[in-house]
Parts: C-alpha cells; sequence; structure tokens
C-alpha cells in the first residue's frame, strides 16, 4: 500500500499550538484536516496512523482547542484543527480559536493542502462555504473528505457526493477528487494516505 511506510510508527505528536508565532518551524510541507466541531478530524487521524487515541477524539463538539502537529515518517505534517461552528466551549474561547484557526488557514507557506472534512449525513452547510471561500482567497488548495460514511447507506451517500460536488463547482481552489471515509469501518483511509504520501 502506498503511504504506508510514512504513517508507520512512529507517528508522534509534536505539540499544540494557541497562536501563530507558536507554529513549528516551516521546515517541510503539511496538511491539515478542517471541518466543523464533531465532523470527525481526530477520529481520521487516528485512523491514518492506525493509533487508538493519537489524536483526541471525543463526542463534544470543540474537543480541540489547539492546532495539534504531528510528525510522520519522511513526510508531512499531520495538523489537526480547531473545528469550526458549534463548540461546547465559552463563546470568547471559540471566537479565539477561530480567529487562530483563520489566521492559519490563510498564512501558512508550507500548507500543501487542506483535507476539508464534510459529514456525509450533512453535506456542505453555510459555515463550510465561508472556510472554503477563505482558502480559495489564500489559494490553498483543499480537498474534501467526507466522513463517517458508514451511518449512511448507499443511496444518501450518492447524494451527499452529489451535493458536494455541486457546491465545488464554485471554488477554484477545490480539488475535484471527493474521499468518502469511515475511520469506524476503515473505507477510503488508505487511498488518503496514498494521497497524502504523493504530495510529499
Ligand atoms: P472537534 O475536535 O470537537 O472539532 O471534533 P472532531 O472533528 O475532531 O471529531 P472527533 O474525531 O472527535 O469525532 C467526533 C465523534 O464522531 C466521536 O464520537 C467519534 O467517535 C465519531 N466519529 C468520527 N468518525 C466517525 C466515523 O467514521 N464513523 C462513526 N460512526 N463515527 C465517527
Ligand atoms: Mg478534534
Amino acid at each position: 500500500e502506498a503511504g504506508r511506510m510514512m504513517f508507520a510508527n512512529p507517528v508522534e505528536f509534536l505539540k499544540g499550538v494557541v497562536a501563530m508565532s507558536g507554529l513549528p518551524p516551516a521546515d517541510r510541507l503539511e496538511v491539515c484536516f478542517a471541518g466543523r466541531s464533531n465532523v470527525g478530524k481526530s477520529s481520521l487521524i487516528n485512523a491514518l496512523t492506525n493509533r487508538k487515541n493519537l489524536a483526541r477524539a471525543s463526542n463534544t463538539p470543540g474537543r480541540t482547542q489547539e492546532i495539534n502537529y504531528f510528525t510522520t515518517q519522511d513526510g508531512p505534517y499531520l495538523v489537526d484543527l480547531p473545528g469550526y461552528g458549534f463548540a461546547q466551549a465559552p463563546v470568547a474561547v471559540v471566537a479565539k480559536w477561530q480567529a487562530l484557526l483563520k489566521e492559519y488557514l490563510s498564512g501558512r507557506a508550507t500548507l500543501r493542502r487542506a483535507f476539508v472534512l464534510i459529514d456525509t449525513r450533512h453535506g456542505v452547510k453555510a459555515v463550510d462555504e465561508e472556510i472554503l471561500t477563505l482558502l480559495d482567497r489564500a489559494a490553498v488548495t483543499f480537498q474534501v473528505v467526507m466522513t463517517k460514511a458508514d451511518k449512511v447507506g448507499v443511496k444518501d451517500r450518492e447524494k451527499a457526493i452529489e451535493q458536494v460536488r455541486g457546491a465545488l463547482a464554485a471554488h477554484p481552489a477545490a480539488y475535484p477528487e471527493i474521499i468518502v471515509t469511515s475511520s469506524e469501518k476503515g473505507d477510503g483511509i488508505a487511498t488518503l494516505r496514498a494521497i497524502i504520501a504523493g504530495l510529499a
């Protein structure tokens, strides 16, 4: 499997960042995982790296409150981002991490690709559109990863893909291939590993 070596141990947690000044030196490429609160960003990183709780996943929206960096073997940093949209945290705190998220997405020179996660049950929402537009403006190529595919049937899955495809047509920074995943069942995980390995 292409990309397997890159995700073999040791994929390690490097640091949690709360301000742009705390970002690690831009000495290699990185890919990030963005998406609404609870969409499955941290779970996807765990699935990619075959680790149960490398990235902290949780039922509580707003679990990831820092920009978390993980190192891969000779590959890009994997960057787990705080979610946007609804979060179970104080308004002032949320505002602070949302500002950091936007600053990061539009201001990190070594960000090679942003994976934007979309829940297969929900499709692209207004809050997602805002992020996609920000990525267009920053000229950061983004690719949609649909999550939690195990929660819907084949028909709804197809419908969801069509909705996302329609939304992407308006975004010049969109990479056309949509990846459908389940961190629970493993669907699409090998494909995503290979894509990330191919970017390095
Ligand atoms: P924040 O850090 O709060 O923004 O959330 P997140 O996007 O990192 O989501 P997280 O990975 O913490 O997952 C949220 C919830 O969805 C958890 O209860 C996960 O177990 C569940 N979940 C994530 N991926 C999948 C999946 O592929 N299938 C199913 N059935 N559940 C999933
Ligand atoms: Mg998270």
